[in-house]
């Protein structure tokens, strides 16, 4: 189905008339001035992103990963070359691939011409290995992080957090994924062979030129509004086609915008199971037709197309009215999984009668400023100072008019409520990142289980990456 026709038949009439009223040509969805390069045509082969496991240090056991950031240029069009970043490439990064318990060598050079950092969003690394904005690595200097995986089976990601210039550097295309296995997860009948039934699907926006050229910038309307894309982009690829066997397909959503909030569905009303979000799998599996995803957010979802040999399906998003990616079921399955009506028999949620107290966040805008707490991110200055082990309830609240959402280093937390109400049963699991509608309110419980170490804060921040950028962050230690 081509994307007019999705217009058509999925009740995405606003976005739809937006974007016909005010381009007149396929669509003109930002504030810049050209029309996507989205045609709901899909000829471009998907792109895997190669899988990294590691070599093994044979004195130490420990899984050595290399890494150089450096610039670079792609053609995303097959025309005009952009000046890009990437991570052993010149756009995006490998897949990092560990294991629970894996001790790990990231050995990080910077190759790109200015400070930046590397942060491995939704890992739980001590402090001063998490790659935030006190982790500088100058040009042409290598920063060593190592760490233990003491985490469940989850979908994380990498990418630059330096005080100030995150969104550019991320924009510019260094990000990957980091992908967490664990026993849980290897005795559960899911798609799990990279590349075959599970891949990573990255999804980020570009405001592209029409020969797909790009460069960021922002004005002070697009900081205060996010800068977003007029061009929807998968693993890098504009339109991309991924032919999958006839079983159950398992995609890793990772929304790596700076700023757009998708709301991703499949064609034909076609639902999928969602199986994990940030912080891992679910107890159960849940069936959706729709998922909203903000900045930072994670989701596996399983899509069964077991009995649609030779059918095409497509990935949407219903807020632009875009279809993304295609799904093209071409051969016929050597081997079938179910996935299992349970999950995970490992998580035990924490009780609001647990917590000992409750701790405000309020995301405000005002005088052009982004803020939390009325306060603006002070490299100098340590925001919120947490108690070991201690349990608390997040008390989040958006006062503005304007999306954003909040992501919290070093931890993971649960919603209790949001707006009042029980969470929904997509956003019940385990979390890092949390969407925040304007004028909006969750509650969020969590335990201070790593203690910092001293001079090496973790953040809380909005993970709209120009917020970030322009001061809605804040910091803090546990001890
Ligand atoms: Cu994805 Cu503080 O970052
Ligand atoms: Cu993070
Ligand atoms: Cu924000």
């Amino acid at each position: 189905m081509d994307r007019r026709a999705f217009l058509k038949t999925s009740g995405a009439g606003l976005a739809g008339l937006a974007i016909t009223s005010c381009g007149g040509s396929r669509g003109m969805m930002s504030s810049g001035l050209q029309p996507s390069l989205n045609t709901g045509v899909f000829q471009r082969p998907f792109f895997t992103p190669p899988e990294l496991l590691g070599t093994v240090d044979p004195n130490t056991g420990n899984k050595v990963f290399n890494l150089t950031m450096q610039t670079g240029t792609k053609q995303f069009t097959g025309q005009g070359a952009t000046n890009t970043m990437g991570i052993n490439g010149s756009y995006l990064g490998p897949t990092l691939r560990v294991t629970q318990g894996d001790v790990l060598n990231l050995n990080v050079t910077n190759q790109i011409g200015q400070e930046t950092t590397l942060h491995w969003h939704g890992m739980r690394p001590p402090s001063d290995m998490d790659g935030g904005p006190h982790q500088v690595i100058a040009p042409n200097a290598t920063w060593h992080a190592t760490y233990t995986v003491d985490q469940r089976a989850s979908t994380n990601w990498y990418h630059p957090h330096p005080h100030g210039t995150t969104a550019a550097q991320v924009y510019a295309g260094l990000a990957g994924m980091m992908i967490v296995d664990d026993v849980e997860t290897a005795d559960l009948d899911l798609p799990k062979t990279y590349g075959v039934d599970d891949f990573p699907v990255v999804v980020q926006d570009r405001d592209m030129n029409a020969d797909g050229t790009f460069s960021y910038s922002a004005t002070h309307m697009e900081v205060m509004q996010g800068k977003k894309g007029n061009t929807i982009l998968i693993n890098g690829v504009i339109d991309p086609v991924l032919d999958v066997p006839a079983k159950e397909v398992r995609l890793r959503l990772l929304n790596g915008s700076n700023s757009r909030i998708y709301n991703f569905s499949l064609s034909g009303g076609l639902s999928f199971k969602l199986i994990a979000t940030e912080q891992g799998l679910l107890a159960a599996p849940i069936s959706l037709t729709s998922i909203t995803m903000s900045p930072g957010e994670r989701a596996e979802i399983v899509v069964d197309l077991t009995s649609q040999l030779g059918q095409q399906f497509t990935l949407n998003d219903i807020n632009t009215g875009y279809a993304l990616f295609q799904l093209n079921v071409s051969k016929a399955a050597t081997v079938a999984t179910i996935t299992p009506n349970t999950l995970s028999t490992s998580l035990v949620p924490l009780q609001r009668n647990q917590a000992v107290r409750t701790r405000q966040f309020i995301l405000s805008m005002g005088q052009g400023k982004v803020y939390i707490n009325d306060k603006q991110m002070d490299i100098n200055r340590i925001d919120e100072v947490m108690t070991l082990n201690q349990i608390e309830i997040l008390d989040i609240q958006n006062t503005s008019n304007m999306d954003h959402n909040l992501h919290i280093h070093g931890v993971y937390f649960q919603l209790l409520s949001r707006n009042g109400a029980l969470p929904k049963a997509f956003e019940a699991g385990l979390k890092d990142t949390v969407y925040l509608p304007p004028n909006s309110r969750v509650e969020a419980i969590v335990q201070f289980s790593k203690a910092t170490i001293a001079g090496a804060p973790y953040m809380y921040h909005c993970h709209i990456l120009e917020h970030e950028d322009a001061g809605m962050m804040g910091q803090f230690t546990v001890a």
